[in-house]
C-alpha cells in the first residue's frame, strides 16, 4: 500500500492572486460571466442554409423571344424585394417551383457578374410534360415566383486553373446552349484558346443565334437542313490532345461525342444533356402502388418513374436523371436498385428512392403511392 495522503484540491486563486471564495471577486465573477452569456446570446448567428434548401420569391421582370420559330423564351427574375442575389458560376441551374407546383430546372444564362438578375431560357415542348407549357403561358412581366439553387452539376473548369488542358471545345445542341452560353464569355473575356460547334435543326429553331454568331469564325454553326446530322467528326473538328471538350445537348449528340472522345487520348469530356439517361443493364420487374393496389409492369429498358406518370401524370418529377430528388418516394416492400449519387445512407435505409433511375434488384416493388 501506497503511503501517499490524499489532499482535498484547494480552488485556485485568481489572476490578481486572490482566494475565489473572496467576495470581490464573486461579485466580480458574475459580473463578467452575466456579461459573456449576454453578448454570446446578441450576437448568436442562424446557421447559413443549405444551398439546398435556400429559397428565393423572384418576380419575372422581362420576357425575350430567343429563337426565330419564337418556340425559346428567356425569362429575367430579380428579388421581390431587391436585394442581391447569391452568386453562380458558369455550368449552374435553378430550381424554379411553377405556380402548379410543378418544380423544373433551367440553366443560368445570363452574366454571373450581374448580382441583380438571373436569366433563364425554356424551349416550349408540347409533349414534355407540361413544365416549359406553363413556363410559356403563365410566367408573365410580374409573375412571382420561387426558386432554390443556384446549383452547379456542371461546373466549368478554365484550362490553367485546376484543367491540364490548353484549350476548350465546346459543342451545344439547341437548347443546350444555355449553360454553355455563360462559359463561352467567360472563355472569352479571359483570352482562352476556344473553339465552338452550335447544332440545331434549322436556323429558326436555334436560341441566341446572334449572340453566338457575334463571336466571329471560332463557331460553327450546323444544322441539318443545311448540312445534315452531325457526326464526331463534324461536331470536334480539329480536337485533340490537350483539349477540355464541354457539350450540352440531345442524348444522341453528347453519345456521339462520349464515343469519339473514350478513343481520344488527352481530351477530357465534360457534358450535361437535357433527356433522361437511358436505362443501362436493365430487367423488367413489377410495382404495386400500396394506397390503391394497383400494379405497374416496368419493361426492361423504362424507368419507373416513365411508368407511373402513365397512371399517375401529377407524379412530381423534375430532371429525369438523379440528381433533383424530385422524385423521391417510399418504398413499402422489396430490394432496391439504387443508381442515384443524391440519397444519403439514412434515407435510403428509411426505404427511400429516386423513381427516374433507380430500379428492383428482384421482381417487385411496393411503393407508398
Ligand atoms: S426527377 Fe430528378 S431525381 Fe428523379
Amino acid at each position: 500500500m501506497s503511503g501517499t495522503r490524499s489532499v482535498p484540491s484547494e480552488p485556485p486563486l485568481d489572476l490578481y492572486g486572490k482566494d475565489r471564495s473572496d467576495r470581490t471577486t464573486r461579485v466580480l465573477d458574475f459580473i463578467a460571466e452575466s456579461r459573456l452569456r449576454w453578448t454570446t446570446f446578441v450576437n448568436r448567428k442562424e446557421p447559413p442554409a443549405r444551398v439546398d434548401d435556400r429559397r428565393l420569391p423572384l418576380v419575372v421582370v422581362e420576357r425575350r423571344v430567343e429563337a426565330h420559330d419564337t418556340d425559346v423564351i428567356s425569362l429575367l427574375l430579380t428579388a421581390a424585394d431587391g436585394r442581391k442575389l447569391p452568386q453562380w458560376r458558369p455550368g449552374a441551374h435553378l430550381d424554379l417551383e411553377l405556380p402548379s407546383g410543378r418544380v423544373r430546372q433551367y440553366s443560368l444564362c445570363g452574366d454571373p457578374a450581374d448580382r441583380n438578375a438571373y436569366r433563364v431560357a425554356v424551349r416550349r415542348i408540347p409533349d414534355g410534360g407540361g413544365g416549359s407549357l406553363e413556363v410559356h403561358d403563365a410566367l408573365k412581366i410580374g409573375t412571382p415566383v420561387t426558386v432554390r439553387g443556384p446549383r452547379n452539376a456542371f461546373p466549368f473548369v478554365l484550362p490553367g486553373y485546376g484543367s491540364s488542358a490548353a484549350r476548350v471545345h465546346f459543342v451545344a445542341g439547341g437548347i443546350g446552349i444555355t449553360p454553355i452560353l455563360p462559359m463561352v464569355r467567360m472563355a472569352h473575356r479571359l483570352g482562352v484558346d476556344w473553339t465552338m460547334v452550335y447544332a440545331g435543326r434549322s436556323r429558326d429553331t436555334i436560341p441566341f443565334l446572334g449572340e453566338v454568331e457575334s463571336f466571329g469564325d471560332r463557331v460553327t454553326i450546323r444544322t441539318d437542313d443545311e448540312h445534315g446530322l452531325p457526326d464526331a467528326r463534324a461536331l470536334l473538328p480539329g480536337v485533340g490532345t490537350d483539349t477540355s471538350v464541354y457539350c450540352c445537348g440531345p442524348v444522341v449528340m453528347t453519345q456521339v461525342i462520349a464515343d469519339a472522345v473514350r478513343d481520344m487520348p488527352g481530351v477530357e469530356l465534360y457534358s450535361e444533356r437535357f433527356s433522361p439517361p437511358p436505362v443501362v443493364d436493365g430487367t423488367a420487374f413489377r410495382v404495386e402502388l400500396a394506397r390503391t393496389g394497383e400494379t405497374i409492369e416496368i419493361p426492361a429498358d423504362k424507368s419507373v418513374l416513365e411508368e407511373v406518370l402513365k397512371v399517375r401524370p401529377d407524379s412530381p418529377y423534375s430532371c429525369r436523371q438523379g440528381f433533383c430528388r424530385t422524385c423521391r418516394v417510399r418504398v413499402v416492400s422489396g430490394a432496391i436498385d439504387h443508381r442515384d449519387t443524391v440519397l444519403t445512407a439514412a434515407e435510403r435505409d428509411a426505404g427511400d428512392m429516386l423513381m427516374c433511375v433507380s430500379r428492383c434488384d428482384g421482381d417487385r416493388l411496393v411503393l407508398d403511392l
